[in-house]
């Protein structure tokens, strides 16, 4: 493994693009090779998002946006063609809102000039990145503020720089408190089936020389029952306009959880995560994967015969059971009514 304990939550990115191309770190090598993908046509981007190379919601949101660059570099002056390679970016993978406000955004930016002005959208690809960055740094800031000193936090799924344009959003918050002395332990789940916490949340997290411990999800009630953990702060992939969230799967088992236990629920994300077209979380697609990825994740190369399984890969944590949801424009509390 590959680890850089002077490293900051800064200077890591998962996105580049340079020279016309894109280039994105494969998250599937993760922790054990740090391997750069480079890609220059828009089936290449919507696959690596719908494969997990990159993943996260801001994440896939970024990627779309130069993956829509890469588009008006092939499409010249044709812009129904370009429209069609954005909506193949938008169904790339369902319940993140984050894709299709990338590509909205993309859309408005072409249309406020009439045509495919290659470096237009790539200024607009780069403004979504870095007004990403610069959220984060603002919830890192709001959401720490709200830690008590000696706070300890459970975290699911990576919601760091690696889901992110960079800095992450829980995990920003998470770290910025660790940093302002105010939390003293930070627990990751596993995350099962693809384990993004024991594989990308640890390594970040080692990265900067932060301590912290892995659980098994399992292990999520025995953990708030013994006290060691004030909150829960989780990111989300879409916010419905009442506050409903979806997120990777497990996280509304942690909210149900962590209300029996007396545990605060925090979820953290941009405003680009919420979606105010959706009234609540009944309608949000849940993203259905492969069932393999459940006998790969118990270290199996063949499914055992017989062998069945169900891999909803997000849910949906009832608004009623989360404490705060805190996003660059400050922190809002129930009941919820986001409107843009
Ligand atoms: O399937 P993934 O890894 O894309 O799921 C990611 C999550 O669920 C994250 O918690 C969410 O996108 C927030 S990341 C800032």
């Amino acid at each position: 493994m590959t680890t850089h304990a002077s490293g900051t939550d800064q200077d890591l990115s998962p996105i580049r693009f340079e020279d016309r191309t894109l280039y994105l770190l494969d998250q599937r090598r993760l922790p054990s090779e740090e391997h750069w993908l480079a890609l220059d046509s828009v089936d290449q981007v919507a696959r690596a998002i719908t494969d997990l190379v990159v993943r996260g919601a801001p994440a896939i949101g970024i990627t779309a946006a130069f993956g829509a660059v890469i588009a008006a570099q092939h499409h010249g002056d044709d812009m129904s063609a370009w429209r069609l390679d954005l909506e193949r970016l938008n169904q790339s993978r369902p319940t993140a809102v984050n894709l299709a406000w990338a590509t909205a955004r993309m859309h408005r930016a072409a249309d406020a000039r009439g045509r495919l002005d290659v470096a237009a959208l790539e200024a607009e690809a780069r403004t979504i990145h870095a007004e990403d960055i610069a959220a984060n740094r603002a919830m890192a800031q709001a959401g720490s503020a709200l830690f008590e000193p000696g706070t300890g936090i459970l975290t699911h799924c990576n919601t760091g720089a690696l889901a992110t344009g960079g800095i992450g959003t829980a995990l920003g918050v998470i770290a910025a408190g660790h940093r302002a002395g105010r939390v003293t332990r930070i627990f990751a789940d596993e995350t099962r089936p693809w384990l993004q916490g024991s594989r990308l949340t640890a390594w970040e997290l080692a990265r900067q020389g932060i301590p912290f411990k892995v659980v098994v999800e399992g292990a999520a009630a025995a953990l708030m029952a013994s006290g060691q953990v004030q909150w829960v702060v989780t990111g989300a992939d879409r916010i419905a306009a009442n506050g409903d969230v979806a997120n990777k799967i497990g996280t509304c088992s942690l909210a149900v959880i962590a209300r029996h236990y007396g545990v605060r629920f925090m979820v953290v994300a941009p405003s680009s995560t919420v979606d105010p077209h959706m009234a609540s979380g009944e309608g949000i697609a849940i993203e259905q994967r492969d069932p393999s990825e459940i006998w790969r994740a118990a270290g199996l190369d063949q499914p055992p015969a017989g062998f069945d399984a169900w891999n909803p890969v997000f849910d949906i944590t009832p608004a009623g059971l989360i404490d705060c949801i805190v996003t660059e424009q400050g922190v809002s509390r129930p009941p919820y009514s986001f409107t843009n």
